[in-house]
């Protein structure tokens, strides 16, 4: 059973004629870009925002028109995945190294619908080590500000570099942390000179699609 794909497929569902919307990053938003593409060739006529290249690419070269920002008001549905969903609905993101795009397009959307398989769903988020996004001049002195926070950041590497996110710049993943207030750490982390953004995506899901190993799929709403 492919959970992933089972969530995603079902999002899609509720995309309408006329509506724009936020395409998410990673290997389940890229199944909703898949349906949602396969929709457009069917007739569904809609423009989106891509929250990554990857995403943007994949979009084009299945029709889905994508349209400049200064266009957008705001977006009807983003569709996106997690590393980290809790029962309040608030997520971690990042893995796929996007966070900062998507949480301006979050930010931006009337509804986020988030897309994942029933491994994702946690009591407490941290298990998955909390990406931080932070900006290459001076990162030592950000990585120790980071440690102040009982932290344990690493940078994110990709083979012998470091791993470089569609804005330039870096990526601290946050190891072993138990967060149990991710309304304060998200403040005290984007407090931080050097910090660009934090993985922690609180309150701006609206629906959590859990695709189940048994075929099933829950929606989660607040
Ligand atoms: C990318 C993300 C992804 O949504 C998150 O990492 C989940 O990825 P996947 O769907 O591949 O499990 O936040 O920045």
């Amino acid at each position: 059973m492919n959970i992933k794909k089972l969530a995603a497929e079902r999002a899609v569902e509720s995309v309408k004629d006329g509506m724009v919307i936020g395409l998410g990053t990673g290997s389940t938003a890229y199944f909703a870009i898949e349906k949602l593409g396969q929709r457009v060739q069917e007739g569904l006529s809609i423009v989106a925002v891509a929250t990554s290249k990857r995403s943007e690419e994949q979009a084009l070269g299945l029709g889905i028109t994508i349209v400049p920002f200064a266009q957008v008001g705001k977006i009807d549905i983003t569709i996106d995945g997690a590393d980290e969903v809790d029962g309040q609905l608030q997520l971690i993101k990042g893995g796929g190294g996007a966070l900062l795009r998507e949480k301006i397009v979050a930010s931006r959307s009337e509804k986020m619908f988030v897309i994942i398989g029933e491994d994702k769903l946690v009591d407490t988020l941290g298990k998955f080590p909390l990406p931080v996004e932070i900006v290459p001049f001076a990162y030592e002195w950000t990585l120790d500000a980071l440690k102040a926070l009982q932290l344990n950041p690493k940078l994110r590497m990709k083979e012998e570099d470091y791993y470089v996110t569609d804005n330039g710049n870096y990526i601290a993943d946050c190891y072993d942390s138990s967060i149990t207030d991710p309304t304060s750490l998200h403040t005290r982390l984007n407090n931080i000179p050097g910090v660009v953004e934090n993985g922690l995506f609180v309150d701006l899901a609206h629906t959590v699609i859990v695709g189940r190993e048994d075929g099933t799929i829950d929606i989660i709403t607040k």
